[in-house]
């Protein structure tokens, strides 16, 4: 097995501020999160990934940062958090957090001072612009909720640059200090314990812009600079980064030309989760395939992370304007499911339907393809969105932990809940809770927990290749498999509603004693791989060799 660690994880992301809240202030903290460590072991999650924890003005859920030297008050202390971060390696879980230093909050000691006067020390720290540029109007992330880039600042009498709202002014990463200044970040909160980082908005950190140019240089060199001083504080931590970017730009954020993987270790594959979105949605393996075959080689150390759903809409944006109109009519059919143009803001269990077949099937997918799953809490109970709420926030509700007032998550008065517990409903806390889910072995939350110990009895699928195999076989079923040093595995899986077959007979020279280790119903044990049947939406794992 790989002794890197991440290629083994199971990533389980979650926003502090909406899991547990122990202290009936209605906001979720960190003593709330340590109460739900064995909840989170039981289901065999070995890392956190924590949305950002920092102190913040929470505009933008937290990714408006003002110190990032602090927990946020209302999660409580330092002390709380090294706690944790104590009470989770007890149990064998690591914890990442978000480091969001593509910009800072404008409420931030730096910016206020930087505009404040032509004279302040971090002046030079944030980007400016004297003139009106003239590429103001582009490169929004948040079309609709953003009209600009460049916003003009009345006390420093300058325009700034934000790359996303215009409370973030981006941090300009050619000025030396700034560079430093974000290791000087890393290697406080790695000393504290943590494992690594969820590096938010990497393209944007090393965009070196410049007012009226909106193609800067990249510097990718920063990556290299920030691996090598993150690797000699912290040995295995650990750099895994949004960059949801052109497959061939991806291959200079893992690594320099040279080919060793020198810069970020792992990447969300951004282009696996449109395309899986579009092969459940099409019914079609062919996305997958697609996403399988024309996305780069990684050097040695690189990784993928796969999700289904995060924080965010999901992002359509690099799907053609014929998929992505097949996406919306089936998973977002209504203006209110959509985002700035290019997203869904739903929860998986609503876009399928709450078809708990097409759920088992879409999370099978995504767990057993390459790389390390990333799964969003409240997903493995199929937790729904609240779409009254406003733009990301229909997918921040509160974890739904039983059917206690406010889902059990929190004591406090509904109305001070920090977002409202969806009620009522085929959603609401009533039917979908963690408890009830707990004491019913054939609830999702416990397929959830029988999938992942499977899949920890199968490093093929974290450590190893992945690919497609070209048997014959209906337009909706997927046969791939994931080699490696300790053996084989083999996966088949139904998109489509129709029970199908698939012939295997080209692999059997291969397969020692293939047997299901995972499936969505009870198959005869194929003993040899011939002809193989799967049901609608249905699923099967296949051990084929364990050499190891
Ligand atoms: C990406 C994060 O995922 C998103 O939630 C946030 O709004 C932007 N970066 C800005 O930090």
């Amino acid at each position: 097995m790989s002794d890197r660690w991440y290629s083994q994880a199971v990533v389980y992301c979650l926003d502090i501020d909406s899991f547990a809240d122990s202290d009936g202030d209605g906001c979720g903290d960190i003593r709330g999160l340590i109460g739900r460590l064995d909840y989170l072991a039981r289901l065999g999650v070995t890392c956190l990934w924590l949305n950002p924890i920092h102190p913040s003005p929470g505009k933008d859920d937290g990714y408006d940062v003002s110190d990032f030297y602090n927990v946020d008050p209302r999660f409580g202390t330092l002390g709380d958090f090294a706690e944790l971060l104590h009470q989770a390696a007890n149990r064998g879980i690591k914890v990442i957090i978000d480091l969001v230093v593509n910009h800072t909050s404008d409420q931030h000691p730096w910016f206020q001072s930087a505009r404040s006067s032509p004279d302040s020390p971090y002046r030079d720290w944030y980007v400016w612009s004297e003139t009106a540029p003239s590429d103001r109007n582009q490169g929004m992330v948040f079309p609709g909720e953003q009209d600009e880039t460049w916003t003009y600042d009345r006390t420093a009498k300058l325009w700034y640059y934000h790359r996303f709202y215009k409370f973030q002014p981006d941090l300009n990463i050619k000025n030396p200090e700034v560079r430093a200044e974000i290791k000087k970040i890393c290697a406080f909160w790695l000393q504290l314990g943590v494992s690594g980082f969820r590096m938010d908005a990497v393209p944007f950190i090393i965009e070196r812009t410049e007012p009226g140019d909106p193609t800067a240089p990249m510097d990718f060199g920063f990556l290299s600079e920030l691996r090598q001083h993150v690797q000699w504080r912290r040995g295995d931590a650990v750099l895994l980064a949004e960059a949801n970017v052109e497959p061939e730009m991806l291959p200079g954020y893992f690594g320099d030309d040279g080919g060793s993987g020198n810069r970020i270790h792992m990447l969300f594959d951004f282009m696996l989760n449109a395309k899986l979105v579009l092969a459940l949605a099409r019914q079609d393996t062919e996305p997958i395939i697609d996403a399988l075959r024309d996305t780069p080689k990684l050097p040695d150390g690189g990784q993928w992370a796969t999700f289904l759903r995060n924080h965010d809409e999901i992002d359509l944006s690099r799907l053609t304007a014929e998929q992505r109109k097949d996406v919306f009519e089936k998973f977002g059919p209504e203006e209110r499911m959509q985002l700035y143009g290019r997203g869904i803001r739903r929860r998986l269990a609503p876009m399928l339907g709450n078809d708990r077949k097409r759920l088992e099937l879409a999370y099978s997918l995504q767990f057993s393809l390459r790389g390390t799953p990333v799964l969003r809490y409240g997903e493995e109970i199929g937790m729904g969105d609240d779409l009254s709420l406003d733009g990301r926030n229909a997918i921040r509700t509160p974890m739904q932990w039983s059917q206690l007032p406010n889902g059990g998550f929190s004591s406090a008065d509904p109305k001070d809940l920090v977002r409202p517990v969806i009620s009522g409903g085929e959603f609401g806390f009533e039917q979908v809770n963690a408890t009830r889910q707990r004491h019913d072995s054939s609830s999702l939350l416990s397929w959830f927990e029988r999938m992942i110990r499977t899949l920890k009895e199968s490093p093929e699928i974290g450590s190893g290749s992945c690919t497609h195999v070209d048997v014959p076989a209906p337009r909706g079923i997927l046969v791939h498999r994931a080699d490696a040093a300790t053996g084989a595995m083999l996966f088949v899986h139904n998109l489509s509603a129709k029970a199908g077959e698939v012939d295997l007979s080209s692999l059997a020279e291969d397969a020692e004693f293939p047997n299901d280790v995972l499936a969505d119903q009870d198959y005869p044990d194929p003993d040899k791989l011939d002809s193989i049947k799967v049901g609608g939406y249905g699923y099967r794992w296949i051990r084929m060799r364990r050499t190891a």
